[in-house]
């Protein structure tokens, strides 16, 4: 997921949450490790499948991804389908600025509880240039395996609650531009074809 950068958020939830720490930080890279797939990627409509177990190709993934986030200035999730990769993997870092803030590291993510609406702004690694407002969960509590394979929980608000509906949706072949009124997409329309056409070349 991709925010704009002058947005504050409150991200206390995100200390809650007992993700890990993997990779390190590249601030000053302009380039990820791995290929961003855009949108009309195919990989991007896929189911991606459950990790039965993670070694330290997952692991070194995992990393890879943060990295290919964190060159983005403003990427605080991404999903592994984005990276052409069909397994069930999502990182996200809503408090990127913070060094004391681990990012998360989610394996097998699943939705255990949404609670409340709200609508807020929302853009994608994958649609570079398209933001668009959201009606998303106010609050979710959902279940992962962490880096190290243990099981955890994660409860989420305001943008963690965001970001970890908009890359389990990733998981499973939907973007956020699936989520917004026909009209809007309208709107949208003329972006998303010059995408497409920049994704053909
Ligand atoms: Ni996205």
């Amino acid at each position: 997921m991709a925010r704009r950068k002058h947005r504050r958020w409150h991200t206390s939830s995100l200390k809650r949450a007992s993700g890990s720490t993997v990779g390190k930080r590249r601030p000053g890279c302009v380039e990820g490790p791995l290929q961003i797939r855009r949108y009309n990627d195919p990989v991007l409509r896929s189911k991606a499948l459950p990790v039965q177990e993670i070694t330290d190709v997952e692991r070194q993934l995992a990393a890879d991804m943060l990295a290919t986030m964190y060159a983005s200035p403003i990427g605080v999730g991404l999903a592994a389908p984005q990276v052409g990769i069909l397994k069930q993997l999502i990182v996200i870092d809503v408090d990127r600025d913070n060094p004391e803030c681990a990012p998360l590291v989610l394996f097998n993510p699943s939705v255990q509880s949404l609670t409340g609406k709200v609508t807020g702004e929302e853009g994608c690694l994958s649609l570079p240039g398209i933001t668009a407002d959201v009606k998303r969960a106010a609050t979710v509590v959902a279940t992962a395996q962490n880096i190290d394979g243990e099981s955890i929980q994660v409860e989420g608000e305001n943008l963690l609650a965001r970001a970890l509906q908009h890359e389990i949706d990733h998981l499973n072949g939907v973007l956020f531009i699936d989520r917004i009124s026909g009209l809007k997409r309208k709107l949208l329309r003329g972006k998303l074809r010059k995408l497409q056409q920049q994704s053909q070349l």
